[in-house]
């Protein structure tokens, strides 16, 4: 009867990473959001591997316990995709409206897309229309369809329905939004270090530019402590977490994990290369860094002192009312940086 929409009250999320899923839902508030549930589990390292599912059934098998845990009651999952099955393309076109802009999109969009249109799932969002200009500046999203089906899939296996599939990069910009502001003056990097895949989100002149994905992260660094000191997956990861400080070689474990960041380090500073290229300015002001690979004991010196940028670690709850208590055993404060992609979706208008 009424031609506007019913806005959800609370939106869940799970962000399905190869070392870990977290599970963020939101409920909307008159002023903002308040954390409903959040949890994270871990899954078996070569569960996931570059973002493509290797063993479905302990994926499964990590996000239904992790739903049992804490939010046993849910249905309904935002969820996002990124990596190589994934490209966001921008271009500009005339001002146009309605059906007419939607053609004109969709005649770009297949020119630039490297898959066959057939095979992708397309997504688009004009980001900002200059009405001087005529013009308007169009976001594209392609994934390959084939990739967002087996995510779509393993949901539909752990008894949940997927109202809307983002990517990872957008999710972290949605975080950052809700959680900050953005400073028109300053060109902000977003990286997003996971275990696999390293999201950049160029932000230039108060608003998005452009968006990379650098298919390194902590996973090398996990390797190589691993073989270095001579542990075990939990050792490692203890080690990892910071947990184990008095029994390890704090200057051995720096030089360890400075050489083995070399890819990802390298892999960003290309990254940032190009955008500089690409957005004709000379630097970038500012990084802000979340995912787990913002908890890496000296990571985020080496990314400093690499690209040489000042970086800051996200607070993505930040804006976020919480009980602390909602965590278990996790502090918030100390792990919020992880949360950044599963804030992200769950802030989306479903
Ligand atoms: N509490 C912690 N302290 C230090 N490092 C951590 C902590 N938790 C996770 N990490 C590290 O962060 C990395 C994983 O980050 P994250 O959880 O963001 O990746 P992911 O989402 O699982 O992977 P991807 O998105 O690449 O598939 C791992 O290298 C892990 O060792
Ligand atoms: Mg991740």
């Amino acid at each position: 009867m009424f031609p506007f929409k019913r806005r959800a009250k609370t939106v869940a999320a799970l962000d399905i990473g190869a070392s870990s899923v977290k599970y963020v839902r939101l409920d909307r508030k008159a002023d903002g959001y308040a954390l409903a549930a959040a949890g994270i589990r871990e899954v078996p390292i070569e569960s996931i591997v570059s973002k493509e599912i290797k063993d479905r059934d302990s994926v499964i098998f990590s996000v239904q316990g992790l739903l049992d845990q804490c939010d046993p009651r849910t249905t309904d999952v935002v969820v996002s995709v990124a990596g190589h099955g994934v490209i966001t393309d921008k271009f500009e076109i005339d001002k146009k409206s309605g059906a007419e802009a939607e053609q004109a999109i969709l005649f770009e969009a297949e020119q630039r897309s490297p898959f066959d249109v057939d095979d992708v799932s397309m997504d688009y969002h004009v980001i900002h229309t200059d009405d001087d200009a005529r013009k308007m500046e169009v976001l594209l999203v392609a994934a390959r369809r084939e990739y967002v089906l087996e995510y779509l899939n393993l949901l539909e296996d752990s008894g949940l329905h997927t109202p809307l599939i983002d990517t990872d990069a957008f999710a972290v910009l949605n975080s950052y939004e809700i959680n900050y502001d953005i400073d028109p003056e300053r060109v902000t990097a977003l990286v997003n270090i996971g275990f696999d895949t390293t999201n950049v989100v160029f932000l230039k002149d108060g608003r998005f530019h452009s968006t990379r994905d650098v298919s390194a992260g902590g996973r090398v660094i996990y390797e190589v402590i691993q073989r270095e000191f001579r542990l075990n997956q939990e050792m490692t990861m203890k080690v990892i977490r910071g947990e184990l400080e008095a029994s390890v070689d704090q200057d051995m474990l720096k030089a360890t994990i400075m050489s083995a960041a070399d890819e990802l380090l390298t892999g960003l500073e290309l990254a940032f290369s190009y955008f500089r290229t690409l957005a004709k300015t000379d630097s970038v002001d500012w990084i802000v860094l979340s995912g787990g690979g913002a908890l890496i004991p000296y990571l985020p010196e080496c990314v400093q002192t690499k690209l040489n940028v000042p970086i800051e670690i996200a607070n993505p709850l930040r804006n976020i009312e919480y009980d602390p208590e909602l965590f278990g055993d996790l502090q918030p404060e100390k792990i919020a940086p992880l949360l950044a992609v599963g804030v992200g979706l769950a802030a989306r208008e479903v």
